[in-house]
């Protein structure tokens, strides 16, 4: 049978996704959008492209949810990007409304999918998805730590002058200023950086990585980074279609461990066909867990943000 996605949301990052999920013949994809003609006319751009590119995947645009009926994994990137000036919380009203329209819409159209969000601010959305879906908490799975992880990892391999390859790193946490890169566990080649770099060094990169969506954002001008977040996306929702069981770090709903209780939070996640199959938990040193708990916080108070506006 062949895999189906539903990527909600034709902007940079959807059609980025879409993008590479067909042509990395991962599955069909429906594009969806609220313009009219937007996610037709990128669904046949990218159709057109096949021939050439020489994959067999179907791509298309719709307005229409009915189109999105019986999917596996739904995408939601609908909402509005971030401008330079404005911080991911800025968005929290606007988007939260975005997201829940279009999760009761599609989730109740493909009720055995696995969610995946990417609309901002991150962790605030996957409480707005699981709410608007019904669905269990392994269902509903946020895009975060794959990017922030990848982010800390090219800085670390553009400082060093090594292959960004042979980098592994660890981002926890929201994913917003306070997200917490776990140094102690990054390495290059097997090396901690704790033993290839001063500790002013990381400092600096840890820094960097916690404003990496900034920093584009103001490259920019406007609009925000979608060619790395498409990137995760097309990861994680390969490791859900092809049940891979892989750790990666999302944003995941957490019922007591790390000592969270109902809280989505970024950690090390076991990924398959199930969605989240297990929260992974690692050992933590005070201020790893210090850290993880304010940024714990951070979320927490968006939340309750969110329940004060319904
Ligand atoms: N239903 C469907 N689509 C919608 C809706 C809605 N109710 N509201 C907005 N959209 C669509 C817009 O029409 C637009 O095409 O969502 C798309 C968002 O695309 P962009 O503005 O290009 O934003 P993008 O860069 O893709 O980012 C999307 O991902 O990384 C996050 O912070 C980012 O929250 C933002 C999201």
């Amino acid at each position: 049978m062949r895999n189906k996605v539903t990527v909600i949301g034709a902007g940079n990052v959807g059609a980025s996704t879409a993008q590479r999920i067909v042509e990395g013949g991962l599955a069909d994809v429906v594009l969806v959008d609220i313009v009219e003609g937007l996610p037709q006319g990128k669904a046949l751009d990218l159709a057109e492209a096949a021939p050439v590119v020489g994959h067999g995947a179907h791509i298309v645009g719709t307005n229409d949810y009915a189109d999105t009926a019986g999917s596996d994994v739904i995408v939601v990137t609908s909402g509005l990007a971030r401008q330079p000036g404005m911080s991911r919380d800025d968005l929290l009203a606007r988007n939260a409304g975005i997201v829940r329209t279009v999760v009761e819409q599609s989730a109740a159209r493909s009720p055995e999918a696995v969610i995946v969000v990417v609309t901002n601010p991150l962790d605030a959305m996957c409480h707005v998805a699981l709410r608007a879906s019904g669905f269990p908490v392994n269902r509903v799975v946020g895009m975060a730590g794959v990017l922030d992880t990848a982010r800390f990892r090219t800085f670390i391999a553009m400082e060093l002058g090594v292959s960004v390859t042979a980098t592994s790193a660890l981002v926890l946490g929201g994913h917003g200023d306070t997200m917490v890169p776990l140094p102690r566990r990054a390495t290059a080649g097997g090396v901690p950086i704790t033993e290839l770099m001063a500790t002013e060094q990381i400092d600096r990169l840890v820094t960097r990585t916690r404003n990496g969506g900034g920093e584009i954002v103001s490259l920019l001008k406007s609009g925000s980074a979608y060619y790395a977040p498409a990137a995760a996306v097309y990861r994680m929702v390969e490791a859900i279609l092809q049940d891979r069981q892989e750790i990666l770090p999302c944003a995941a709903y957490l019922e007591g461990q790390y000592g969270i209780e109902g809280l989505f939070v970024g950690v090390p996640v076991r990924l398959g066909r199930h969605g989240v199959e297990q929260v992974v938990e690692i050992s933590l040193a005070d201020d790893e867990k210090a850290a993880l708990n304010a940024s714990a916080g951070a979320v927490r108070e968006l939340v309750h943000v969110l329940d004060s506006l319904s």
